[in-house]
């Protein structure tokens, strides 16, 4: 008979990618999941649910300050505590030279990635403050640390993710509360195996083509599968010693 893991988790954005993988992964440990998000994490919820798992799910657009609060109230009423919050929200959207980026597409890119991940943490640290701590897992990028082509909004968010962790772990911990932040570098989602089978389409070249150009870039040769980040999730989500870290899992990404 599995034991229950008595530690609640928040997680934000886990219906797809990495969140996707993380969310199957804490089911297995016998983590309590709470879900919030979208679309995706919704129809994703509702098939665990209606497979008999004890997850609950929360609907927000987590860029809406009111929808964040809101929600974090609606959640008070049936969970007294949250052990630990993953913040996924992300995304880069656009591919463009500066001089062709528009402002509102920069402002979205900031509000996705940035925007949520402040609002989110501030109610998440404010609920550990009164609850005796917990530990928040935020994600960077490499491309928070080095410019990638066209990606000027992503990586100016990313970056603010990675300074955003200081602050968090430097005023949460009076509290208990540890906060630290996984940067990636390129991860093989569904969304970038879509990405390369329509560039090896256009180009005329195999799957296998495309992605071994992509892993050529990488000092070991090789691109992160999903399952890979897990290992170190679980490890922030439980550590008291290891604070207002950055750390990325790249293969070496950003060396290379
Ligand atoms: N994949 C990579 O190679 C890679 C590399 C470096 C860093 N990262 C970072 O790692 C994290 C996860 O990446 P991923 O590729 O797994 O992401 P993904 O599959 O693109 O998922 C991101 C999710 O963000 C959610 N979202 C967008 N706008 C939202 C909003 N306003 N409110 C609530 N949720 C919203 C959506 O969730 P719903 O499903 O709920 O609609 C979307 O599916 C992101 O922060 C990403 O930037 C990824």
């Amino acid at each position: 008979m599995n034991t229950v893991n008595q530690k609640t988790i928040l997680i934000a954005a886990p219906g797809s990618g990495i969140g996707n993988s993380i969310t199957s992964q804490l089911i297995k440990d016998n983590y309590k999941v709470v879900g919030i998000g979208q679309e995706n994490s919704k129809k994703y919820f509702e098939d665990l649910i209606s497979k008999g798992s004890q997850v609950k799910f929360f609907e927000c657009d987590c860029t809406i300050e009111e929808e964040v609060e809101n929600t974090f109230k609606e959640m008070k009423k049936s969970i007294p505590k949250i052990d630990g919050m993953i913040h996924l929200i992300g995304g880069s959207f656009y591919s463009k030279a500066i001089t062709e980026l528009k402002f509102d597409e920069y402002r979205k890119v900031i509000s996705v990635n940035l925007d949520s991940a402040f609002l989110l943490g501030r109610e998440t640290l404010r609920w550990m403050q009164e609850t005796d701590g917990g530990n928040i897992v935020l994600f960077g990028s490499t491309t928070g640390f080095k410019p990638s082509n066209k990606k000027l909004p992503y990586g100016v968010a990313k970056a603010g993710i990675h300074a955003m962790t200081w602050f968090f772990a430097q005023e949460g911990s009076k509290d208990g509360v540890i906060t630290n932040t996984i940067s990636p570098g390129y991860v093989m989602t569904e969304r970038h195996a879509q990405d390369i089978t329509k560039k090896a389409e256009k180009t005329e070249k195999t799957f296998e083509e495309v992605l071994q150009g992509i892993n050529s870039k990488n000092p070991l040769k090789q691109s992160l599968h999903p399952n890979d980040i897990y290992p170190l999730v679980k490890l922030l989500l439980e550590t008291q010693h290891i604070q207002g870290q950055i750390i990325r899992v790249d293969s070496g990404q950003i060396l290379g």
